[in-house]
């Protein structure tokens, strides 16, 4: 599987990650654009949106209820804790599309959450801001300030927060190795990380069951799961290092 950097593989001494939900589906939480993904059943535009949020807080609310719920069972599979172990032989930054916190709770010390976490909440007015680990009872919930609480994520039509995304850029600038793991790509400005790396000459390798947009532009494919794949990595650098 991994023969295209057996030989190099101790040259790799910072290695980024890119993943996205398809690292999460092994823990039981469905993917966006899968085939039995999470948008199947819901109007994306209709959920993930400021306009969408501010037409109807409710109905957002109880979608990231839901959510929230389903997160808080879940628990990090074997890709997660790969992504985690492989700390042990270089430099690894996790910059994830995911809201779960799977990655911090596999082990993983550098995770970047592009689009936030589902725990954070934050007030559409006022400043406040507080991680909420339970479900509401009654939503939306209301700031003390009185108005609205809304999700700490980074919504369709907004941008990521500026430091965020600066620190993101910076790593895949100098990676010798990114691995895109669990995300079909099409979400901007996550999608352009690979092409960062790739302008400073790192390696890409794609893990992935599905075809990307960006599958022609790697350097090693690996049509397979995450939690398949990882652990074989992970295999290789013992190998080299112990
Ligand atoms: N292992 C690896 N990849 C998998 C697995 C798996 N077990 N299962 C599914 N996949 C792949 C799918 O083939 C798909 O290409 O994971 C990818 C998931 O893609 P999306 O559902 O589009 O999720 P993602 O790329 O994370 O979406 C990006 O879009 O909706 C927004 O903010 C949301 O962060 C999300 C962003």
């Amino acid at each position: 599987m991994f023969e295209f950097i057996e030989e190099q593989i101790t040259n790799f001494k910072k290695i980024v990650f890119v993943t996205g939900a398809g690292i999460s589906q092994e823990s039981g939480i469905p993917t966006f654009r899968g085939k039995d993904g999470l948008w199947r059943n819901h109007d994306a535009m209709k959920l993930a949106t400021i306009d969408a949020f501010y037409d109807n807080p409710k109905l957002v609310w109880e979608w990231y209820n839901e959510r929230r719920m389903n997160i808080f069972q879940a628990q990090p599979n074997a890709g997660h804790k790969a992504i985690a172990e492989l700390e042990k032989y270089a430099e690894v930054v996790v910059l994830t599309q995911n809201i779960d916190g799977l990655h911090q709770k596999a082990g993983s010390s550098k995770v970047l959450e592009l689009h936030g976490s589902i725990v954070k909440i934050k007030c559409t007015v006022c400043n406040f801001k507080e991680e909420i680990l339970e479900e509401f009872s009654d939503v939306p919930p209301v700031c003390k300030c009185g108005n609205i609480l809304r999700p700490d994520v980074v919504w369709f039509g907004e941008s990521l927060p500026q430091d965020v995304w600066q620190n993101a850029m910076s790593f895949a600038n100098s990676c010798d190795l990114m691995i895109i793991a669990g995300t079909s790509l099409v979400v901007s400005p996550a999608n352009t990380l690979p092409m960062y790396a790739k302008q400073n000459n790192a390696i890409l390798i794609e893990i992935n069951p599905e075809n990307t947009e960006m599958s022609e532009d790697m350097g090693l494919v690996i049509r397979s799961t995450s939690a398949k794949v990882l652990p074989e990595l992970v295999s290789l650098f013992k190998k080299s290092y112990d």
